[in-house]
């Protein structure tokens, strides 16, 4: 058996209208990697992503997922292996309702509706969203229509997660808890973006695609400082990677801006560990620890405050 999960033998695409979108792609994905496929606008990223699960089936060259060598056979079976979870997740879901959408893979793999209930509790439960079960997905908003439709792919517990810009409609919260949900899955996971930041927190190895072709490798903390690379490819240094040249080089806008960031975030979570103090602080208390208790009321109360002076600093910044 191969341990590699996923390769791709010089793959030539081109679509109807005669655009060559995939030129030669080649490429080998070991189990339980997590991959960042990163490249300009219309360099083959999407393209590749549908080539993975056999969406789209190469014209030359040739796919193996798995055991298996990708064609019009063997697709349905790979589809069970790997989970592609489309830009929009208009194009994901389009039942009437979540539970619908979510039940549909698991159905179509032939398990039985009780079964497949209880793929729905379990895929909604990690996604956070039990609660919008009976509604329908248009009625969502941006965040939790992603949400539901990667609980829709990973209720067919795949091998593989594969997602194509799985951050363009998120705020920064919903886009932190992506982070984290991406994080805790022990999946194969090949995630196309252009956020570049999210690749670094999520993906140990980076690809960069240029005109259907591999470009370029490696360890996503090589591929993504290396800024001239990153410019050739229509792309900025990730923000985390800006502050750590900036460092180097003492350049005092790129502080600024990190700091400006920084203040961003540090304002974002004010409230919550205003929160967690309070809570702390009524443990404390609870436990007969009553200096504790009010030393750590104290700090939620004074941390609560804050907000204002975070948001002048962050004005400041500009
Ligand atoms: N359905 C399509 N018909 C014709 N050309 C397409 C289609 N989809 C994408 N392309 C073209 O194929 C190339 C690669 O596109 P795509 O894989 O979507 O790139 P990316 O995801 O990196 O932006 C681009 O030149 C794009 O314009
Ligand atoms: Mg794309």
């Amino acid at each position: 058996m191969s341990h590699h999960i996923v390769e791709f033998r010089d793959v030539h695409y081109r679509y109807p209208d005669g655009t060559a979108a995939l030129n030669g792609l080649s490429l080998r994905i070991t189990h339980g990697e997590s991959v960042g496929i990163v490249g300009a606008n219309g360099s083959g990223k999407s393209t590749f992503l549908m080539h993975t699960n056999g969406y789209l089936l190469p014209q030359s060259g040739g796919i193996t997922v798995g055991d298996l060598p990708l064609n019009r056979q063997t697709r349905q079976e790979i589809r069970k292996k790997v989970g592609l979870i489309f830009q929009n997740p208009d194009d994901q879901l389009f039942m009437p309702t979540v539970f619908d959408d979510v039940a549909f893979g698991p159905l179509n793999l032939g398990l039985s509706p009780e079964e497949a209930a209880g793929r729905v509790e379990e895929a909604l439960g990690i996604v956070g969203g039990l609660a919008l079960k009976n509604k329908p997905p248009h009625h969502l908003s941006g965040g939790q229509k992603s949400a539901v439709a990667i609980a829709s792919v990973i209720a067919m517990k795949p091998d593989i997660l594969v997602m194509d810009e799985p951050a363009s409609s998120l705020d920064p919260k919903a886009r932190r808890y992506l982070i984290e949900l991406l994080n805790d899955f022990e999946h194969t996971k090949i995630i196309a973006s252009h956020d570049l930041d999210l690749i670094l927190d999520v993906c140990e190895r980076c690809i960069v695609i240029k005109d259907g072709r591999v470009m370029a490798d490696g360890p996503a903390g090589t591929i993504l400082s290396d800024k001239a690379l990153l410019e050739e490819n229509h792309l900025e240094l990730p923000l985390t990677m800006q502050g750590r040249t900036s460092y180097k080089k003492g350049g005092r806008m790129n502080d600024i801006e990190k700091l400006r960031h920084l203040i961003g975030h540090w304002l974002e979570h004010n409230q919550e560990h205003a929160k967690s103090y309070r809570e702390w602080g009524e443990k404390a208390g609870a436990a007969g620890r009553h200096e504790l208790a009010s030393l750590l009321r104290e700090i939620a109360e004074r941390t609560a405050a804050m907000d204002e002076l975070f948001r002048q600093a962050e004005k400041a910044c500009k």
